[in-house]
């Protein structure tokens, strides 16, 4: 099942309407045509992803795309994007790309390709384009990522009534049930409570929704290990709980599970494209909500690992959900390397905006892979310390740690990296990813063009397993 399906060769009795001429900035001087020379004057157009219609001789629509510099792979991305966004508005169908056209500037293109109108009953809503022609060599893994990053962006946008725990457990096991190579294991309160993974549970327990934990096993590689093991937080919905949030934006909480979205999407992509690595993913899933059966601040519970944790305020519940997660995958899986994706706290918003996602690691040269790949795919991070004093300040005096710092205004981000590396072996290579702010929606971000949220690291993650 190709669960995107872009074409990239249109068919000769196909009529192309829409051109896309794309010129690199240093090319523009040998730009011949008067019409686009008269532009790029006029508007003094030098940025990537500027844009404008013409119509040709041939009476097409005609588009100019300015990339800035053919060596700068985010850029490039971004106009593909933007160039995108323009077509859509113009009810463009078929496309066709002219100029210096690359790889990365289809990748772009197609990525913002992506319209979420399920749920309009109103049929006149913007549609995809279609079909794309080009030169250009698109391979199959670049189309694979796109896929995979759509397939995230529509967890994502799935309301809580539709994705809750059990339902989502089960979009999973349709989505690979057509994929070979992976193998999908969901497992329930029970089975849970047997692998004492009381600090998952307690987030859930509040909730009459029951908590999950999905496993994707993908065996690609030839060794018996596995290279990685990918986590995600899954919280379907997070009201805070019974330290309940404002109610301001709270609709926005339906995107607590962004991490497990890029997971399922990033296991997706890796299966499609056969990657020579045994991956695991495993996404804990779980409602946070205020209840009689809820968690209270105060509460003291035990975690799988055996450590014990006092509950200072329940809406800091990714940290609890992921801590058991990640010990049962180094646990049953005993990974070399493993990635963690939240959308675990509002400080790495205040401390990066959606420009990047926070990334806190054991491992120097796996941080330096991690932004290289980041760099290349226009899925920025950027690396953030763990300083020894942050676990210091999550301790309590009547259990092992607590899931709150003691310093009102600390770094949030850091202190939850902190409590997390608590449930981290040493000698697993382990990088935490704090999407908070990256997987939101943002009108700065090229691929969503604002009011949708994306499936942030697919492509990132896809490029590193490359680097391993
Ligand atoms: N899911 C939130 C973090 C979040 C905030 C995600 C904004 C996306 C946008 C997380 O569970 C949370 O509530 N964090 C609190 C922690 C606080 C209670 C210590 C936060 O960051 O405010
Ligand atoms: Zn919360
Ligand atoms: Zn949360």
């Amino acid at each position: 099942m190709l669960y995107y399906k872009v074409m990239t060769t249109i068919n000769k009795k196909t009529k192309i309407d829409t051109v896309v001429e794309v010129v690199d900035v240093n090319n523009l001087k040998k730009v011949k045509d008067t019409t686009i020379k008269e532009f790029v004057n006029q508007k003094k157009v030098s940025e990537a992803g500027d844009c404008a219609v013409y119509t040709n001789s041939k009476g097409q629509q005609t588009y100019l795309v300015v990339v800035n510099n053919k060596k700068e792979a985010r850029k490039i991305r971004n106009a593909g994007a933007h160039s995108c966004a323009w077509a859509i508005g113009v009810k463009a169908k078929n496309v066709k790309f002219i100029g210096d056209v690359t790889e990365g500037f289809v990748e772009g293109f197609l990525n913002r390709n992506y319209l979420f109108t399920k749920y309009k009953t109103d049929k006149k809503q913007p549609k995809n384009i279609e079909g794309i022609e080009t030169d250009v060599k698109v391979s199959k893994e670049t189309l694979n990522c796109v896929s995979g990053s759509h397939l995230a962006r529509d967890l994502m946008n799935e309301p809580s009534n539709v994705l809750y725990p059990e339902a989502y457990a089960k979009r999973v096991q349709k989505i690979f049930s057509g994929i070979s190579g992976v193998s999908i294991k969901v497992l329930g309160e029970k089975e849970l409570k047997k692998l004492n993974m009381n600090l998952m549970l307690a987030v859930g327990q509040g909730s009459r929704k029951e908590s999950k934990m999905v496993v994707m096993e993908y065996k690609g590689g030839s060794g018996k290990g596995y290279d990685m093991a990918l986590v995600g937080k899954g919280v379907t919905f997070d009201t805070g709980g019974i330290s309940i949030k404002p109610g301001i934006g709270m609709e926005g909480m339906k995107l607590d599970m962004g991490g497990s979205a890029t997971v399922v999407g990033s296991l997706y992509t890796i299966a499609k494209n056969k990657t020579k690595k045994n991956v695991v993913g495993l996404i804990g899933l779980v409602e946070n909500m205020p209840d009689g059966d809820a968690t209270n601040p105060g509460d003291i519970i035990t975690a799988a690992s055996g450590k014990t944790v006092e509950i200072i305020n329940t809406d800091a519940e990714g940290r609890l959900v992921l801590a058991d997660v990640l010990h049962y995958a180094q646990e049953k899986y005993k990974p070399k390397n493993m990635l963690d994706f939240a959308t675990l706290t509002g400080a790495i918003v205040v401390a990066l905006g959606a420009e990047y996602a926070g990334v806190f690691s054991n491992d120097e040269k796996l941080s330096e892979k991690i932004i290289e790949a980041s760099k290349q795919t226009n899925e920025e991070a950027w690396v953030m310390p763990i300083h020894e004093n942050y676990l210091k300040r999550m301790s309590t005096s009547v259990a092992d740690l607590r899931n709150l710092s003691v310093v009102a205004m600390d770094s949030g981000a850091g202190t939850a990296a902190a409590f997390l590396k608590e449930f981290v072996k040493p000698s697993t290579k382990w990088a935490h990813f704090d999407i908070a702010g990256s997987s939101f929606p943002s009108s700065y971000n090229a691929y969503t063009g604002g009011k949708e949220p994306c499936g942030w690291g697919v492509a990132m993650i896809q490029e590193l397993i490359k680097k391993l």
